[in-house]
């Protein structure tokens, strides 16, 4: 298969991840069928492709044509059959459960053509269980996007035991035809690459606040603008070669014994789900939300979002 002959993809799902993912499927050329279950889905799935659009059109990464010739290019259904009977791509971003997805790609694989490729969103299940009851695994990888997807450039592309090099390659080309970033998985890991980066970030800074090192606005602060601030531009691996090797061991000698250890989940955060502390939904939880805005914080993260997707835009589209 060439990268020329995906013309048609089916995006299942219509909640947070799926319009996102049929938008930038459109992005790359194709037309697409975006699936939910009720009409009443369908329906609110194409409302937030449209917002996705104008959100940036408005922000001046799509030019209002380009934004219409997008939109075009995507329909709602709620016929499963009819949306992939023939795709040259189905992407499912629906519950995350195991058994559910593996139901999903059994029938897939009786609707669509043999030619089809099958992609998972999954936030973490690995790609070769996923494809395990699959008559062609080869044609099965995971496409794990970033939320939200219109926004965030990154696509982790992850290969399962049997999946094609053909099939990643289609992809990665796809995907970067569609304006993102990929990063492929070579061996299908948990979390694949990004939850797992993060995750180390994460069990730090909880345990940094846990052990009263620091408050969480303080590690926040730390984050957002200490290495946080320059990851954009500037990579571990790039950090770590300026740096000098034989520094960067020099630090790891006395520093990695220090660090959070862990193979368990954090003592304080099985404390505050027990007491009830959930987060910004309930009110609390490492933050007191009385006195915060999650809105006007969302917000906030989507316009810089949108304003790096503008300059990047700026920078990949030559002046004449
Ligand atoms: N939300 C995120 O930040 C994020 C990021 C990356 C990946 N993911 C992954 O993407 C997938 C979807 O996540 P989401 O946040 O969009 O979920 P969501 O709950 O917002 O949406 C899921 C959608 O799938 C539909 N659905 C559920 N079961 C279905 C089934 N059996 N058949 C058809 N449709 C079904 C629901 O009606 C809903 O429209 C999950 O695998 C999730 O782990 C989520």
């Amino acid at each position: 298969m060439q990268l020329t002959e995906i013309r048609k993809a089916a995006v299942l799902g219509t909640g947070q991840m799926g319009p996102g993912i049929a938008y930038t499927l459109a992005c790359a050329g194709c037309t697409v069928t975006l699936f939910g279950r009720t009409p009443e889905s369908a329906d609110r799935g194409l409302r937030a492709v449209t917002a996705a659009v104008e959100t940036l059109v408005r922000g001046e990464v799509l030019g209002p044509t380009d934004g219409a010739d997008i939109l075009a290019r995507i329909t709602g259904s709620t016929d499963l059959g009819a949306a992939v009977v023939d795709a040259d791509l189905v992407t499912e971003s629906i519950a995350e459960d195991l058994r559910t997805k593996q139901d999903l790609f059994v029938r897939l694989e009786g609707l669509c053509p043999a030619r089809t490729l099958l992609t998972s969103n999954t936030s973490g299940l690995p790609a070769t269980q996923l494809a395990r009851p699959l008559q062609r695994p080869e044609r099965f990888a995971v496409t794990h996007y970033w939320n939200p997807p219109h926004l965030m450039q990154l696509v982790e592309i992850v290969k399962g035991e049997h999946t094609s090099q053909e099939t990643i390659d289609l992809l990665v080309a796809l995907l970067r035809r569609a304006g993102k970033q990929t990063a492929v998985v070579k061996k299908d890991i948990p979390g694949q690459l990004g939850v797992r980066l993060f995750n180390g970030v994460i069990r730090e800074a909880i345990w940094l606040v846990q052990e009263g090192y620091a408050t969480p606005e303080d590690v926040d602060t730390a984050i957002k603008n200490g290495f946080g601030l320059r990851f954009p531009v500037w990579g571990v691996f790039e950090h770590l070669d300026a740096q000098g090797l034989d520094t960067v061991l020099a630090i790891q000698s006395y520093m990695f014994k220090e660090l959070c250890h862990d193979t368990d989940a954090a003592r304080t955060l099985k404390d505050k789900v027990a007491s009830g502390e959930l987060g910004a939904r309930v009110g609390r939880g490492f933050y007191d939300w009385s006195h915060r805005d999650l809105t006007a914080i969302k917000k906030r993260r989507d316009e810089f979002l949108l304003e790096h997707l503008k300059a990047q835009r700026r920078k990949d589209t030559p002046t004449a």
